[in-house]
């Protein structure tokens, strides 16, 4: 694919009275995409480091993915978990054999929010305790318990009360970790690499320090994946990276390329304590996301992307430490730049450029979470774009 001069940002013109206002609005409108770009109904194109919140791992139009859906689509496009199809257990098994993990089951849902609203659910039944540690900074959702477990919540919460305790650990501070786990924790949850905070790298010695400490009084450990996972880090997923196995691990997002789609694994403890009819969902695990899921492993494994996402963050870490720029911090295709100046100032210079980029809770902090088909070419935009902005 080739990469393209960036077009000029034409103001969106389009009523959107009925719709409930959600996110403050980019000056954009996406009439169609292909690759790493979207274009809109005058032909202007976007650069996409966004990928839609770290969504479109494939980019987008993927000759795969797009037939895969159509053919699922024609066979059958939706039953019920009650009905069994191949299909399903399949994306199950290959899920599972793709994260290279001990893991023993998968729960398919629709969304990172309901992928860890069960997996606290689930380590409060197995573990009967009434406490959750979870670390600052962190962002697991919008649902009740995720949003327990969220840092900063109070802020938009609206619920009365938080449906379990919750502590919340400062980063890096491995010392801090017993004071806040204890015989009273049911669970540890943790993104490995934090995505809305800014590309914060856990990195391997303080996830084993979790994985001790969980082992040591019996709490169970969660691992956020559904930002950093199915391949965003370089790898399948960061436990891999790391080489730290969680007893639950949550991942969505790059899952289904943009079909809903997201999965909860779990390891053979939590496995054997599930009863039929505990867990439920009416769309999760339908046969159009197995096969979007399907697809998505499928593409990154035929065309080899985990290398692609390793070269393409080196690539940025070694040409884009330029202009604004003081610092990169993250992992493969989730990284931070960390600007000199408010991180949303450069975000309009790069939109006025004709590039999207990510803010992130951290105002000094510019996130990159880009498709995993990303080019060299696509990086030279960026760099040039960053150098023209100048500190
Ligand atoms: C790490 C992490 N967990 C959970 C979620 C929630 O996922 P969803 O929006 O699919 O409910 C997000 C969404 O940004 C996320 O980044």
């Amino acid at each position: 694919m080739n990469a393209t001069t960036p077009g000029h940002c034409a103001p969106s013109e389009a009523p959107r009275d009925a719709l409930a206002p959600v996110y403050a609005q980019y000056p954009f409108e996406v009439d169609h995409a292909e690759g790493v770009w979207l274009i809109n109904a005058r032909g202007e194109r976007l650069l996409d480091l966004y990928g839609g919140h770290a969504v479109a791992a494939l980019g987008y139009g993927h000759p795969g993915w797009t037939e895969a859906l159509a053919a699922q689509a024609r066979a059958c496009q939706f039953q019920t978990n009650a009905l069994p199809m191949a299909i399903r257990a399949r994306a199950a098994q290959r899920l599972l054999a793709f994260s290279q993990l001990e893991l023993a089951s998968v729960f398919l849902v629709n969304s990172g929010a309901e992928a860890n609203e069960n997996a606290l659910r689930l380590a409060l039944r197995v573990t009967a305790r009434p406490h959750v540690a979870a670390l600052e900074g962190a962002f697991h959702g919008r649902t009740a318990a995720a949003a327990a477990v969220t840092w900063g919540s109070e802020a938009w919460y609206g619920f009365p009360r938080k449906p379990f305790d919750v502590s919340f650990m400062p980063r890096h501070e491995p010392g801090a970790i017993a004071e806040h786990v204890t015989e009273r924790t049911a669970a540890v949850i943790v993104e490995p690499v934090q995505g809305l905070a800014g590309a914060v790298d856990l990195g391997a010695p303080y996830l084993a320090a979790l994985r001790e400490r969980c082992d040591r009084v019996g709490a169970l450990l969660i691992f956020d994946e559904v930002q950093c996972g199915l391949g965003r880090v370089g790898a399948p997923f960061a436990a891999t990276l790391y080489g730290v196995t969680p007893d639950l691990l949550t991942t969505a997002k790059a899952l289904g390329n943009g079909f809903p789609c997201a999965a909860l694994l779990t390891s053979a403890r939590v496995s054997a304590a599930l009863k039929v009819g505990e867990l439920g969902t009416t769309y999760g695990g339908g046969p159009m996301a197995c096969a979007a899921l399907l697809a998505c492993i499928e593409a990154i494994e035929s065309q080899r992307l985990l290398e692609n996402v390793r070269h393409m963050s080196e690539t940025i870490r070694r040409t884009c430490h330029v202009g604004p720029v003081s610092a990169i911090q993250g992992e493969g295709l989730l990284l931070g730049l960390r600007m000199r100046r408010p991180a949303k100032q450069i975000q309009a210079e790069l939109l006025r450029r004709g590039i999207l980029a990510g803010t992130a809770s951290d105002p000094q902090v510019l996130r990159l979470l880009p498709p995993f088909i990303l080019q060299a070419a696509h990086v030279e935009l960026l760099r040039r774009a960053l150098a023209d902005i100048g500190e």
